[in-house]
């Protein structure tokens, strides 16, 4: 069981996905907890003002840190100072597979999704703990990014996804990527499935299966082969097949 807590201007986006998504099931399943909180709801002026020109002027707003402050405070309570804040901003540190299975082992994350030009730099220096991104490109907030760190999170959960292999045999899970999969029918538009897939035979199949993933990934992810954990033999096989082997 984690807990999320989300703190958005945008808590509408946020929950519907997660309605509608594999994970809605978990949360009807209790396997997890996602509470998502209206910044806005924690200001206190007549126009309940959450941004403002930067200092120094420039173009933009600025998400002020009295709304974010406050709304985190009064929903962690005691809990402040042990529980991880994420910040979600192209500036943080790339989210990977693994730091998923980091943040699975916690009992509840915060996630702080900023908007416009960004938020105080107050709030990512005293309140946030951690701060993700989740690539190399600049999206319009941090509520999308959220998503993809509860959703990636959620299904690590043991009881979240239908097939209690499945979240340890993905891609990245083991470092590679995934084989291809094929289902019915067994000729689409004068396209076979391979053979060996329809053998029945089991060991033949896993070793085809085991092919595929390393070649793919030799040819498109490179850069995860050193880390992979390849036997003696397949470390062959790659050096047998062509550099431009397509994968
Ligand atoms: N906010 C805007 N772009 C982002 C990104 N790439 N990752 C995380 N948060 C963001």
């Amino acid at each position: 069981m984690i807990r999320f807590d989300v703190f958005t201007l945008f808590p509408d986006v946020v929950r519907s996905y997660f309605e509608a998504s594999v994970v809605g099931k978990a949360l009807q399943a209790a396997l997890l907890e996602i509470q998502v909180h209206n910044i806005r709801d924690y200001t206190h002026d007549r126009h309940h003002t959450t941004d403002d020109v930067p200092y120094g002027g420039g173009g933009g707003m600025v998400m002020k840190p009295e709304p974010i402050f406050a709304a985190v405070e009064s929903v962690l309570g005691d809990s402040l100072g042990s529980v991880p804040i994420l910040l979600l901003t192209p500036q943080g540190k790339r989210f990977t597979h693994d730091m998923a299975q980091d943040l699975a082992s916690q009992p509840r994350l915060v996630l702080l999704c900023g908007r416009y030009e960004g938020v105080d730099e107050r709030v990512r220096l005293h309140l946030a703990t951690e701060e993700i991104s989740i690539g190399d490109y600049v999206l319009t907030g941090g509520e999308l990014p959220s998503m993809v760190v509860i959703d990636a999170v959620a299904r690590l959960i043991p009881g979240v996804l239908g097939d209690a292999e499945a979240a340890s045999r993905d891609s990245h899970a083991r470092r590679l990527l995934e084989h291809p999969h094929f289902t019915r029918p067994a000729e689409f538009r004068g396209w076979r499935v391979p053979d060996v897939l329809l053998s029945g035979d089991h060991a033949r199949i896993a070793a085809w299966r085991r092919e595929q993933s390393l070649r793919r990934t030799r040819a498109r992810r490179p850069d995860l082969i050193p880390g992979a954990a390849l036997s003696e033999a397949e470390r062959e096989m790659l050096d047998r097949t062509s550099e431009d082997d397509p994968g």
